[in-house]
């Protein structure tokens, strides 16, 4: 994340407007050649033009400053593109179906990448009538545990909250082709295909 909007940010979102530097300055009440200093990082715009300034480029302030621009593009919706954030601090869960600026405890949170399970964080998956039995061998201490177990399909998301104490087992309708998440307070998140 960027502490402050950077120039790039600034030109590729006009350009993508399809604004020129003029039209940009216009609208903010500054000279083009501020707006050419601003892309070329020979200076910065006010925090006062901020608010302004992510207007005229059609999105939020924090977007722009994480020089992020997130369009709605309603990509088919495709699930299976989703990810996952959790907040190290209150142990927050965000699903997002797609590309997302999310902070939680005042945290911008990176979306989790999941790795292949490993010796440590292996999962058994037992069919029990019209359902699967899920069990993660793992701890489920206060200090190290699972704390939920989410399948993912193309269409549909079932996630279930597990707690320390508790056991690292669930069931699930693992219906269709899907990955399997789980993740793990100290070590992250893992998946499985299936
Ligand atoms: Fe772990």
């Amino acid at each position: 994340m960027n502490t402050y909007v950077t120039g790039t940010t600034i030109r590729n979102l006009r350009e993508d407007r399809r604004m020129t530097q003029a039209e940009l300055a216009e609208t903010l009440g500054v000279s083009s050649k501020t707006v050419s200093k601003w892309e070329t990082a020979k200076g910065l715009p006010d925090i006062t033009l901020l608010k302004p300034l992510a207007q005229a480029l059609g999105i939020s302030v924090i977007e722009l400053m994480n020089g992020e621009h997130i369009t709605n593009r309603n990509v088919s919706g495709n699930l299976r593109r989703c990810k996952f954030y959790v907040c190290p601090i209150c142990g927050n869960i965000i699903h997002s179906t797609g590309s997302a600026v999310v902070s939680c405890c005042g945290v911008t949170l990176p979306p989790l990448e999941a790795e292949e399970a490993d010796d440590d964080h292996a999962v058994t998956i037992e069919q029990v009538e019209d359902e699967q039995f899920i069990t993660v061998r793992h701890p489920m201490t206060k200090e190290h545990f699972i704390s939920f177990v989410a399948y993912v399909t193309c269409d549909r998301v079932q996630l279930v909250k597990l707690y320390p104490e508790g056991n690292a087992q669930t069931r699930l309708q693992m219906r269709g082709l899907g990955t399997l998440y789980y993740y793990c307070n100290r070590h992250g998140l893992y998946k499985k295909g299936r």
